[in-house]
């Protein structure tokens, strides 16, 4: 069995993007029985860009509702709240007094970062480190990241080797697990679906909300009706074979090939497939959202297994560093 894994940053509800690309294949792995699985909400990470309690802790319960209405199993995985194991800061102390200043100044998400927020604070600056102790204190082996993240597990690793270098083996080195085709989900203008190009669709809207985000925001050209289309190109039918059966989009793309079949046709397919290919995640979402007591069982169950291999890992830690 290997241990693994991942974060969840809380900045929002998650969007289709989100969803098909990271969040699908990440429960497929968690609830897979050969993986002994870990996953939480980063809400201490978010904590360096969200300074409005209300908003953090609707985020996180935004994050927890998606992951389960999406077919999480959480009596199979560890599914926590960062902030729920303070112990992780603990560890992230130590990590920070192994690493060198100069390393986390040329981090790309710290420059990154700095350039653009107006809130450049110690904790961007920090942040691989409290990243590095969240894999360290569970001897993850193996953690599922997007290639923007590849950089932290880099830094990770290196942290860890700095420790048992000198005080002997007591960190596992994790190995990042990356996907070997990201599945590429459009937004509504054509550019990578993302929530600072605003152009997302959310799943868990409800179908006149839907409705208008897809008529309104998804760009068409203005090809007439009747005259034959090039289905590749069109950010409606992309996304449609994203979420259609095989079959149907096949039949979408010869229409539009054929002609006679226009845009407006194909949004309402579209439209159709999201309202009715995510009912049941969409009830299971809003059900959950209403009841918060649920979540918060399964997070706090979660939470009461991860302290548990948290502080194990920690007291290895500090019977090392001299206490
Ligand atoms: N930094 C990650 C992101 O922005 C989230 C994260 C925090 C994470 N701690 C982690 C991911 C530990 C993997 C492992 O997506």
């Amino acid at each position: 069995m290997a241990r693994i894994l991942t974060g969840i940053q809380s900045t929002g509800t998650p969007h289709l993007g989100n969803i098909l690309g990271a969040i699908l294949p990440a429960i497929s792995l968690a609830n897979d029985p050969a993986n002994d699985s870990y996953l939480f909400i980063a809400n201490m990470h978010s904590l360096t860009q969200i300074k409005d309690a209300e908003l953090l802790k609707d985020n996180t319960y935004a994050v927890a509702a998606t992951w389960m209405a999406c077919g999480l199993d959480v009596s199979r995985s560890v599914f926590y709240r960062q902030s729920d194991v303070p112990e992780v800061t603990e560890l992230a102390w130590y990590l920070q007094c192994m690493f060198p200043y100069s390393r986390l100044g040329l981090a790309h998400s710290f420059k990154d970062k700095s350039d653009r927020l107006e809130d450049v604070n110690a904790g961007l600056f920090g942040y691989p480190m409290l990243m590095a102790a969240d894999i360290l204190l569970y001897d993850a082996e193996k953690v599922p990241v997007g290639k923007d993240q590849m950089q932290h597990l880099e830094m990770t690793r290196d942290v860890a080797s700095r420790f048992n270098h000198k005080f002997g083996e007591t960190l596992v080195l994790p190995e990042a697990l990356t996907r070997e085709s990201t599945m590429y989900v459009p937004g509504t203008n054509g550019g990578k679906m993302s929530k600072s190009q605003g152009n997302t669709i959310n799943i868990f809207d409800d179908a006149n909300t839907l409705k208008k985000v897809i008529n309104k925001q998804i760009i068409t050209d203005t090809t007439p009706l009747e005259d034959s289309k090039d289905p590749d190109s069109a950010v409606v039918y992309n996304l449609y074979k994203l979420v259609a059966s095989q079959d149907d989009a096949q039949k979408m793309a010869e229409a539009l090939r054929a002609g006679g079949y226009g845009w407006g046709h194909a949004k309402k397919a579209l439209l159709e497939a999201l309202v009715d290919g995510f009912a049941s995640e969409r009830t299971r979402f809003n059900e959950l959202m209403a009841n918060r007591e649920e979540i918060d069982s399964a997070l706090s169950n979660g939470a009461d297994r991860a302290r548990n291999v948290a502080s194990e890992v920690l007291s290895r830690v500090r019977s090392k560093i001299g206490y």
